[in-house]
Protein backbone atom coordinates (compact mmCIF):
# COMPACT_ATOMS: atom_id res chain seq x y z
CA UNK A 1 0.00 0.00 0.00
CA UNK A 2 1.62 3.18 -0.82
CA UNK A 3 0.88 6.42 1.69
CA UNK A 4 -0.45 9.92 0.49
CA UNK A 5 -0.49 12.90 2.83
CA UNK A 6 -4.19 14.14 3.12
CA UNK A 7 -3.37 17.55 2.86
CA UNK A 8 -3.06 20.92 1.22
CA UNK A 9 -0.16 22.37 3.63
CA UNK A 10 2.92 22.04 1.47
CA UNK A 11 5.72 22.63 4.29
CA UNK A 12 3.91 19.74 6.08
CA UNK A 13 3.86 17.71 3.32
CA UNK A 14 7.32 18.18 2.18
CA UNK A 15 8.55 17.51 6.30
CA UNK A 16 6.47 14.24 5.84
CA UNK A 17 8.11 13.65 2.59
CA UNK A 18 11.81 13.92 3.45
CA UNK A 19 11.16 10.76 5.78
CA UNK A 20 11.16 8.59 2.39
CA UNK A 21 7.91 6.94 2.82
CA UNK A 22 5.27 9.26 1.30
CA UNK A 23 4.48 9.39 -2.76
CA UNK A 24 1.98 11.68 -3.25
CA UNK A 25 -0.85 13.83 -1.48
CA UNK A 26 -4.78 14.40 -1.99
CA UNK A 27 -6.20 17.75 -1.64
CA UNK A 28 -9.94 18.68 -1.65
CA UNK A 29 -11.25 22.49 -1.63
CA UNK A 30 -11.54 21.91 2.24
CA UNK A 31 -8.28 21.40 2.74
CA UNK A 32 -6.76 23.98 -0.15
CA UNK A 33 -9.24 26.71 1.74
CA UNK A 34 -7.72 26.20 4.74
CA UNK A 35 -3.71 26.34 3.51
CA UNK A 36 -4.59 29.40 2.21
CA UNK A 37 -2.96 30.89 -1.05
CA UNK A 38 -3.29 30.56 -4.83
CA UNK A 39 -4.22 26.85 -5.48
CA UNK A 40 -2.34 26.75 -8.67
CA UNK A 41 0.92 27.14 -6.54
CA UNK A 42 0.01 24.62 -4.73
CA UNK A 43 -0.47 22.17 -6.69
CA UNK A 44 2.54 23.14 -8.96
CA UNK A 45 4.98 22.79 -6.00
CA UNK A 46 3.84 19.52 -4.44
CA UNK A 47 3.90 17.79 -7.91
CA UNK A 48 7.78 19.19 -8.10
CA UNK A 49 8.45 16.36 -5.46
CA UNK A 50 5.37 14.15 -5.65
CA UNK A 51 4.29 11.17 -8.03
CA UNK A 52 0.48 12.15 -7.15
CA UNK A 53 -1.13 15.48 -6.59
CA UNK A 54 -5.05 14.98 -6.85
CA UNK A 55 -6.10 18.37 -7.34
CA UNK A 56 -10.02 18.31 -7.26
CA UNK A 57 -12.61 20.82 -9.22
CA UNK A 58 -15.17 23.11 -7.78
CA UNK A 59 -17.44 22.89 -10.74
CA UNK A 60 -20.60 21.22 -10.57
CA UNK A 61 -21.29 20.66 -14.26
CA UNK A 62 -19.96 18.42 -16.72
CA UNK A 63 -18.76 21.24 -18.77
CA UNK A 64 -17.12 23.12 -15.82
CA UNK A 65 -15.81 19.99 -14.59
CA UNK A 66 -14.35 19.28 -17.98
CA UNK A 67 -12.74 22.69 -17.93
CA UNK A 68 -11.42 22.89 -14.49
CA UNK A 69 -10.22 19.30 -15.08
CA UNK A 70 -7.91 19.93 -18.56
CA UNK A 71 -6.46 23.48 -16.96
CA UNK A 72 -5.50 21.46 -13.15
CA UNK A 73 -4.31 18.96 -15.58
CA UNK A 74 -1.62 21.30 -17.81
CA UNK A 75 0.07 22.47 -14.56
CA UNK A 76 1.79 19.29 -13.81
CA UNK A 77 1.94 15.81 -15.66
CA UNK A 78 1.91 14.45 -11.85
CA UNK A 79 -1.58 16.34 -10.94
CA UNK A 80 -4.08 13.88 -11.29
CA UNK A 81 -7.71 15.57 -11.27
CA UNK A 82 -10.39 15.43 -8.71
CA UNK A 83 -14.02 14.77 -9.78
CA UNK A 84 -17.17 14.08 -6.86
CA UNK A 85 -18.82 11.11 -7.42
CA UNK A 86 -22.07 12.57 -9.35
CA UNK A 87 -23.38 12.17 -12.48
CA UNK A 88 -22.36 15.37 -13.60
CA UNK A 89 -18.99 14.17 -12.56
CA UNK A 90 -19.40 10.83 -14.25
CA UNK A 91 -20.00 12.79 -17.79
CA UNK A 92 -16.84 14.54 -17.04
CA UNK A 93 -14.72 11.57 -16.39
CA UNK A 94 -15.61 10.09 -19.77
CA UNK A 95 -14.42 13.70 -21.78
CA UNK A 96 -11.27 13.80 -19.38
CA UNK A 97 -10.40 10.26 -20.18
CA UNK A 98 -10.61 10.56 -23.74
CA UNK A 99 -7.70 13.17 -23.61
CA UNK A 100 -5.87 11.01 -21.44
CA UNK A 101 -6.30 12.92 -18.34
CA UNK A 102 -5.81 10.83 -14.95
CA UNK A 103 -8.73 11.22 -12.51
CA UNK A 104 -9.28 10.48 -9.28
CA UNK A 105 -13.17 9.67 -8.56
CA UNK A 106 -14.11 11.46 -5.01
CA UNK A 107 -16.68 11.17 -2.32
CA UNK A 108 -16.75 7.43 -3.36
CA UNK A 109 -19.13 5.65 -0.21
CA UNK A 110 -20.15 2.48 -1.61
CA UNK A 111 -19.33 -0.85 -3.44
CA UNK A 112 -21.37 0.20 -6.39
CA UNK A 113 -20.19 3.60 -6.75
CA UNK A 114 -16.60 2.38 -6.45
CA UNK A 115 -17.42 -0.08 -9.52
CA UNK A 116 -19.45 2.33 -11.84
CA UNK A 117 -16.44 5.29 -11.60
CA UNK A 118 -13.91 2.24 -12.70
CA UNK A 119 -16.00 1.13 -15.39
CA UNK A 120 -16.33 4.55 -16.63
CA UNK A 121 -12.18 4.63 -16.55
CA UNK A 122 -11.33 6.31 -13.25
CA UNK A 123 -7.73 5.50 -12.22
CA UNK A 124 -8.41 5.58 -8.94
CA UNK A 125 -11.75 5.67 -6.58
CA UNK A 126 -11.88 7.29 -3.24
CA UNK A 127 -13.94 5.47 -0.50
CA UNK A 128 -14.17 7.96 2.70
CA UNK A 129 -13.81 5.62 5.61
CA UNK A 130 -14.30 7.79 8.17
CA UNK A 131 -17.23 9.37 7.05
CA UNK A 132 -18.94 6.28 6.27
CA UNK A 133 -17.83 4.90 9.91
CA UNK A 134 -19.72 8.26 11.27
CA UNK A 135 -23.16 8.01 10.11
CA UNK A 136 -23.29 4.19 11.61
CA UNK A 137 -22.03 1.71 9.08
CA UNK A 138 -18.08 0.08 7.89
CA UNK A 139 -16.15 1.94 6.13
CA UNK A 140 -13.94 -0.73 5.81
CA UNK A 141 -16.07 -3.09 4.73
CA UNK A 142 -16.60 -0.78 2.04
CA UNK A 143 -12.81 -0.95 0.90
CA UNK A 144 -12.90 -4.81 1.58
CA UNK A 145 -15.66 -5.10 -0.80
CA UNK A 146 -14.76 -2.64 -3.56
CA UNK A 147 -11.12 -4.84 -3.29
CA UNK A 148 -12.79 -7.29 -3.99
CA UNK A 149 -14.94 -6.73 -6.71
CA UNK A 150 -12.41 -5.12 -8.57
CA UNK A 151 -9.82 -8.75 -7.98
CA UNK A 152 -12.72 -10.59 -9.34
CA UNK A 153 -13.33 -8.53 -12.31
CA UNK A 154 -9.49 -7.83 -12.71
CA UNK A 155 -10.27 -3.89 -12.61
CA UNK A 156 -6.99 -1.94 -12.09
CA UNK A 157 -8.67 1.20 -11.18
CA UNK A 158 -6.50 2.00 -7.61
CA UNK A 159 -8.54 2.26 -4.60
CA UNK A 160 -7.49 5.07 -2.24
CA UNK A 161 -8.47 4.74 1.56
CA UNK A 162 -9.63 8.32 2.13
CA UNK A 163 -11.23 10.06 5.38
CA UNK A 164 -8.59 7.82 7.46
CA UNK A 165 -8.87 9.39 11.48
CA UNK A 166 -6.84 7.43 13.37
CA UNK A 167 -3.80 4.49 13.00
CA UNK A 168 -6.17 1.55 12.90
CA UNK A 169 -8.12 2.87 9.80
CA UNK A 170 -4.47 2.78 7.97
CA UNK A 171 -3.02 -0.59 8.92
CA UNK A 172 -7.00 -2.43 8.82
CA UNK A 173 -6.73 -0.40 4.73
CA UNK A 174 -3.45 -2.23 4.62
CA UNK A 175 -4.86 -5.54 5.25
CA UNK A 176 -7.43 -5.12 3.45
CA UNK A 177 -5.83 -4.93 0.10
CA UNK A 178 -6.70 -1.33 -0.18
CA UNK A 179 -3.51 0.31 -2.99
CA UNK A 180 -3.15 3.49 -1.68
CA UNK A 181 -4.46 4.90 1.85
CA UNK A 182 -4.37 8.83 2.22
CA UNK A 183 -3.53 10.45 5.65
CA UNK A 184 -4.02 13.34 7.56
CA UNK A 185 -0.32 14.56 9.00
CA UNK A 186 -1.45 14.43 12.50
CA UNK A 187 -2.39 10.59 11.79
CA UNK A 188 1.01 9.90 10.22
CA UNK A 189 2.98 11.67 12.84
CA UNK A 190 0.86 9.42 15.44
CA UNK A 191 1.85 6.26 13.07
CA UNK A 192 5.67 6.77 13.53
CA UNK A 193 5.49 7.16 17.48
CA UNK A 194 6.25 3.88 19.50
CA UNK A 195 6.59 4.22 23.09
CA UNK A 196 8.89 0.70 23.27
CA UNK A 197 10.94 2.05 20.73
CA UNK A 198 11.49 5.40 22.93
CA UNK A 199 11.85 3.48 25.97
CA UNK A 200 14.64 0.80 24.11
CA UNK A 201 16.49 3.62 22.37
CA UNK A 202 17.02 5.16 25.66
CA UNK A 203 17.89 2.05 27.31
CA UNK A 204 20.11 0.84 24.55
CA UNK A 205 22.15 4.57 24.88
CA UNK A 206 21.86 4.43 28.73
CA UNK A 207 23.71 1.31 28.68
CA UNK A 208 26.06 2.27 25.91
CA UNK A 209 27.22 5.61 28.33
CA UNK A 210 27.82 3.10 31.55
CA UNK A 211 30.21 1.06 29.41
CA UNK A 212 31.59 4.26 28.09
CA UNK A 213 32.37 5.83 31.66
CA UNK A 214 33.37 2.62 33.02
CA UNK A 215 36.74 2.45 30.61
CA UNK A 216 37.46 6.10 31.22
CA UNK A 217 37.27 5.34 34.87
O1 LIG B 1 -9.53 12.41 1.59
C1 LIG B 1 -10.79 12.84 1.98
C2 LIG B 1 -10.70 13.52 3.27
O2 LIG B 1 -10.02 14.72 3.15
C3 LIG B 1 -11.95 13.67 4.02
O3 LIG B 1 -11.59 13.45 5.32
O4 LIG B 1 -11.82 13.50 7.74
O5 LIG B 1 -12.91 15.27 6.32
O6 LIG B 1 -13.80 12.95 6.35
P1 LIG B 1 -12.60 13.82 6.51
Amino acid sequence: MKIFVDSADVEEIRKLWRLGFVSGATTNPSLVAKAGGDPKDIYEELASFLEHVSAEVVAEDADGMYREGKDLSSIHPNIVVKLPFTEEGLKALQRLKAEGVRVNMTLVFSPAQALIAARVGADFVSPFIGRIDDIGYSGMEVIRNTVRIFALYDINTQIIAASVRHPTHFIEAALSGAHISTVPPAVLWKLLKHPLTDIGLERFLSDWRKVQEAKVA
